[in-house]
Formats: structure tokens, sequence, C-alpha cells
């Protein structure tokens, strides 16, 4: 439910117009603390010992990771068997650690102090043109009266109120997980702003109590623009990502949204790690919508913490409620959000990170998916200019040896291949493997490369008939990542970029510029280094 109290003017003015384990093979030399940590947690012989005996360390880290696990073993009874979950935990303990997470058991997002203020405020796209969603957090639920954002103009006139019914909350697994986040409370609140002037820059308000805040945000072109700019990378860490996040803070102008076809934060369930992530993002993605899906670290509870603290446009892209795919236009681009990440098979426990399946293994995403490319094909018949980017967590045609690559690649390719070639997608993004692969247009039964549409040493795809694939898996983890690609083997011609993972301090993030005859493709490591570049003409 949505009420809007828009000014008059306003409405008029416009009608009237979401991994790869590490491998590591060589330790790195930069050892730090947690990747030391990591490379300890992940050693076999790790579970067999008193998990006290891990952090004899002196220094801050090791005496918090000390006192967790004390706390921990006090109250439950060490099980050694549970090594994957070890793992897991360990993972958000690396990333989040370095926030000063306090817990001591609950798990309380926001201030229970100050019970209205709002934390983790970010925007989603629907697809619409001068259409944005406000989500953010509280630690109470919020009145029908408090749900709401004010929004203004950037000279500071108030344009009315947005208010919403659609507040979330969930529970997050009993028994002896998730060690950091049982009896989790806290509230995540969307509220739809519509009927804005899409390209106009406007304020929005949340009222809080001890503290308001305000963000600046462009309102969203939908398919109104023939042009379209935005920033694209996965697997996104809490300590690992503040390098990205960072230097994303510094280039606000070039880009309008963030698109992240899954693994951000590395929290696994431990709540309190995705609102450290949280809290580093919020300026940015309170200011450009932040359209994420699903990878493998959304998996443990059932993707509860994305579904609730995420407007995903599934009704407006024609999904049922809880799927887990949807799309979006924005300029001249239709982009498409798929799942494989089984939510039906938690062998070992609903902790657990989430295994490939097809997306036929998921009721109704295939259908879904078909009547939404074929609603696109209509679409591009009268305006040849679309461009069509499919995405998904995991990489489909890659060359890192590894099961991702080897065994899962080509599996769920049957089913993506034949819908992505017959809608003529110009791209598919995904991630998953901790490395950036790009992949030339390859014909998807012959699996040649297309001729002469790969041009200037491969800077330039001129009219390519496939799809170019780009895996984008390096936007940075604290644990140390390394060596995917074997030196001194060769690769098929068509895989024309091949980038190792980049371990902290530095990860990738790319920067896409489109229009109705230009994709600009840029890679760029956090000191700012170009590290690939191309762009596909039609
Ligand atoms: C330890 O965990 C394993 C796997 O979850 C379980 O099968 C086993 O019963 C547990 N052992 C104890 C002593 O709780
Ligand atoms: C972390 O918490 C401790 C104890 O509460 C505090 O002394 C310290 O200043 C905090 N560190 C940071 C970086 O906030
Ligand atoms: C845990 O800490 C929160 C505040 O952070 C407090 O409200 C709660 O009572 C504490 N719970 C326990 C069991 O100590
Ligand atoms: C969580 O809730 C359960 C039941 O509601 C309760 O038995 C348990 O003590 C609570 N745990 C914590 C850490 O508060
Ligand atoms: C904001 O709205 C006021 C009142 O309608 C108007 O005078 C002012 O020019 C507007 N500012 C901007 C930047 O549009
Ligand atoms: C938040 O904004 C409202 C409206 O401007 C104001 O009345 C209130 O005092 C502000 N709250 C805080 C904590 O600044
Ligand atoms: C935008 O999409 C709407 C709904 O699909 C359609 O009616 C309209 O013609 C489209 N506008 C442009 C400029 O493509
Ligand atoms: C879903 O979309 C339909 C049509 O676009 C609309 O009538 C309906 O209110 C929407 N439902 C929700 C829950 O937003
Ligand atoms: C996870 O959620 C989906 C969608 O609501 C549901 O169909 C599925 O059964 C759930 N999985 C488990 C293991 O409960
Ligand atoms: C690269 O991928 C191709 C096609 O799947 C495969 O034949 C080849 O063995 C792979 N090479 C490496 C080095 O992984
Ligand atoms: C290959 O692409 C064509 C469209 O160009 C499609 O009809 C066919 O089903 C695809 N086959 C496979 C095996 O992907
Ligand atoms: C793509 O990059 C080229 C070279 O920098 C630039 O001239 C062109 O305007 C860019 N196109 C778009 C759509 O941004």
């Amino acid at each position: 439910m949505l009420r809007t109290y828009l000014l008059p003017f306003l409405v008029v003015a416009y009608l009237g117009i979401q991994c790869a384990s590490a491998n590591n093979k060589h330790d790195s030399d930069k050892t730090s603390i947690f990747h030391e940590f990591a490379r300890f947690a992940r050693r076999e012989d790790t579970f067999r010992k008193s998990p006290l005996e891990l952090f004899l360390r002196t220094d801050p880290q090791g005496e918090w990771f000390k006192k967790v696990l004390k706390d921990l073993k006090a109250e439950n009874h060490w099980n050694s068997t549970m090594s994957g979950e070890m793992s897991l935990f360990s993972s958000a303990l690396v990333e989040g650690t370095w926030y000063n997470i306090s817990n001591n058991g609950t798990c309380n997002c926001c201030d229970v102090n100050n019970p209205m203020d709002p934390f983790n405020v970010h925007l989603s796209m629907t697809g619409r043109p001068g259409e944005v969603v406000v989500s953010w957090n509280t630690a109470q639920k919020p009145s029908p009266t408090e749900a709401c954002v004010f929004v203004s103009n950037t000279s500071g006139s108030q344009l009315g109120s947005f208010c919403s019914s659609d507040i979330r909350t969930f529970s997050l697994g009993s028994g002896f997980s998730p060690y950091l986040c049982s009896n989790y409370s806290g509230y995540a609140t969307h509220v739809k702003i519509s009927s804005l002037k899409p390209g106009e820059t406007y304020m929005y308000t949340i009222r809080g109590t001890s503290k308001n805040k305000t963000f600046q945000f462009m309102a969203p072109y939908g398919n109104t623009s023939s042009t379209t700019k935005l920033a694209f990378f996965t697997d996104i860490g809490t300590k690992g990502g503040q390098p990205v996040i960072d230097a994303l803070k510094q280039r606000m102008s070039e880009f309008d949204y963030v698109i992240l076809p899954g693994d951000q934060s590395y929290s696994d369930g431990y709540h309190t790690t995705f609102d450290a992530y949280m809290t580093l993002f919020e300026d940015v993605i309170a200011s450009k919508p932040y359209m994420v899906s699903t990878g493998n670290h959304e998996g443990p509870w059932n993707f509860t913490y994305v579904r609730n603290n995420f407007y995903w446009p599934v009704n407006e892209s024609g999904a049922a409620p809880d799927a887990l795919w949807y799309s979006i236009d924005e300029g001249p681009v239709h982009f498409v959000f798929m799942n494989y990440e089984n939510y039906f098979s938690y062998p070992l426990g609903e902790w657990e990170m989430t295994q490939p399946a097809p997306l036929s293994t998921f009721p109704g995403q295939l259908e879904w998916l078909e009547n939404d490319l074929q609603k696109f094909a209509k679409r591009r018949e009268s305006n040849p200019n679309l461009w069509l980017i499919m995405m998904a967590h995991r990489p489909l045609t890659c060359n890192i040896s590894g099961k991702s690559c080897d065994v899962f690649g080509p599996e769920l390719e049957k089913e993506v291949f034949p819908l992505m070639y017959q809608y003529k997608a110009d791209m598919y993004w995904c991630g998953h493997v901790h490395a950036y692969e790009r992949v030339n247009p390859i014909n998807n039964v012959t699996r040649t490369q297309c001729s002469n549409c790969v041009q200037q040493n491969g800077s330039l795809y001129l009219k390519p008939p496939y799809p170019v694939q780009v895996m984008n898996g390096i936007a940075g983890r604290a644990v140390a990542d390394n060596n995917y690609f074997t030196p001194g083997i060769s690769y098929p011609d068509y895989a024309q970029v091949r980038i190792d993972a980049i371990n902290y301090p530095f990860g990738g993030y790319a920067l896409v510029q489109v229009n109705d005859a230009v994709l600009n493709f840029t890679l760029y490591n956090t000191s700012g280094t170009v590290l690939d570049s191309f762009r596909i003409e039609k």
C-alpha cells in the first residue's frame, strides 16, 4: 500500500509526459592477520583442535576471536564435525570483525535505544520511469505514520511524503547456528516513491528517534532515456570490499546505479556482518539504486536477509512474490536477473551456502524468463537499438580449472544458452569465481569465435552476433584468493582477457556506459588503474 501526498503539479508534470572457495595454491607474501586466520581456519586439522588454541594471539583481532569463541564454548558443546559451518562463521568473522561488532548471541539490527533511527538505507529501481524504492531498517516496527519518507527538491521545497505498509522482518534459524545472530529482531521498511520526473535530482528524509537521515538521488529514467551509466561487480566482502566502496565514493558522478548479481558482505547469515557492510556502503547506495540478486553466500537461511532487506521488483516484472528473479529497464538496457541457487537443498543444515541447479529447478522461473524475453523481443522489434544483458551469479563459459567452470558451467548453460541466443542477448554477466574473465562471442553449438567481430586487439566487438560473457568476481574479500589461472597452458582463442583475483586491499569494479549504439565497459582496480577496457558497437 502506498499513500502519496504529492503536490498536484508534480503528478501533472510527469503524467503529462547477488563462491568459489579460495583455492590458494601459493600463500600470499603480504600476510596479515585476516589472511592468516582464514588460511588457518580452512586447514583440515584446524577443526580437530580446541577452538581456543586457534586464537593464541595478543593483538586485538585475536583477542576478539578468542572472546567470541570462549562465549560460544561456554554456551555450546563444541562440535568438531561442523567444519563447513565453522568455515562460514570464520569468513563472516574475518569480513566483519574489523568493524567492532559487539554481539552477545542475540541480534538486534539498529539501535534499540533509539528504536526508529534508520539504518542500512538504500534505494532500488522498479524499472518504471520516475520511480524508486527507499528501504531501511529500524529496531522497532514503524507505525503507519512512521513508515514514511519526505521528498523535497534540491532547494529544500517539500514535494510530499510517501508511506508504506511493506514492513518485513524475519527470524534466523534456531539451535546451534547462527552463532552470532540468533533471535534476530529488526524491521525492514520499503517505501515506493512514484511519479517523479525521470533524470531530475531530489532529496528524501527518513525521520528517526535521535536523528533524521537525508540523501539526494536522481529519479530513474526507466525506458525513457537512450543512455545509461552504472557500476557492476560481484563477490564483495565487508572488510575486503571496503576499498571498492571507497573507490566508488570518489566516482559518484560516473554511475547512476549499482548492479551486483550475488555475494555481498560474506555475512552468511551472521547478520551483524551484513549490517556492517551496509553501513559502510550507505553513502553510495542510499543515493544510487543498488540492484542485487542471489549468490551462494546469500543462500544460508533460505535467502532470508536479501528477501527481507531488498525490494525486488518481482511484481513489476511479472514474477511471483517469492521469486528470486526479476528484470528492469533502465536507459536502453533490459537487465535480466536469474537464479541458480538451490534453495530446496540444504543437506547439512540451513546455515549452508547454496549449490547450483539449472533454472528449471525453481518453479516458474523458466516460464517467467521466456515470457519476459518475448515481451522484450517485441519492444526490440520497434526499437532495434535496445540492449539485452542477462545475468546470474555463476559463470557459463569460463576457463578456471575447478567445478564452477568444468562441471557447473556446462550444466547451467544447457537451459540458458538456447534462450540467450534465441533472444540475442548482448552480454552475460556473472561472478562467483574470484577472477575476471572476458569471453568473446562464440557460436553456442560449434563454440567457434565469431568471424570478424573481434577487432582492435579484442578491444572492439563490431556487430557481434553472439553475447559477450564477463565474469567479474574480483570486488574483494579479506581472505586471500589468487592464482586461479594456470601459467604456461594455452587457453582457447575466445578467452580474450583473464585477470587473477586481486588481493586485499585491491579489488576491481566495472563502470559501464551505454547509448543506443555503443556499450563501453571499463574494469578498474581500487587504485584507479584500468585493468580491462572494451566496447561493443551495434
Ligand atoms: C555434530 O554435528 C554433526 C553434523 O551436524 C551431527 O551429525 C552430530 O550428531 C553432532 N554431534 C554432537 C555431539 O552434537
Ligand atoms: C571497539 O570497541 C572497543 C570496546 O568497546 C573500543 O574500545 C574501541 O575503541 C572500538 N574500536 C573501534 C574502531 O571502534
Ligand atoms: C545483548 O545485548 C543487547 C544490546 O546490545 C541487550 O539488549 C540484550 O539484553 C543482551 N542480551 C543478553 C542475553 O545479554
Ligand atoms: C532465543 O529465543 C528462545 C525462544 O524464544 C529462547 O529460549 C532463547 O533463550 C533465546 N536466545 C537468546 C540468546 O536470547
Ligand atoms: C523547488 O521548488 C520550489 C517551489 O516550487 C521552486 O521555487 C524551486 O525553484 C525548486 N527548485 C528546484 C531546484 O527545482
Ligand atoms: C526530523 O525532522 C523533523 C521534521 O523536520 C523534525 O521535526 C525533527 O525534529 C527532526 N528530528 C531530529 C532528531 O532532528
Ligand atoms: C516504455 O515502456 C512502456 C511500457 O512497456 C511502453 O508503453 C513505452 O512505449 C516505452 N517507451 C519507450 C520510449 O520505449
Ligand atoms: C502488482 O502489480 C499489479 C499490476 O502492475 C498491481 O495492480 C498490484 O497492486 C501490485 N501488487 C503489489 C503487491 O504491489
Ligand atoms: C525456501 O524458500 C522457497 C520460496 O519461498 C521455498 O519454496 C522453499 O521450500 C524454501 N526452502 C526450504 C528448504 O525451506
Ligand atoms: C577452457 O574451456 C574449454 C571449453 O569448455 C575447455 O575445452 C578447455 O579445456 C578449457 N581450458 C582450460 C585451461 O580450462
Ligand atoms: C543456439 O542458438 C539458437 C539461436 O541462435 C537457438 O535457437 C538454439 O536453441 C541454441 N542451441 C543451443 C544448444 O544452445
Ligand atoms: C565510449 O568511450 C568512448 C571513448 O572514450 C567515448 O568517445 C564514447 O562517448 C563512449 N560512449 C558512451 C556511450 O559513453
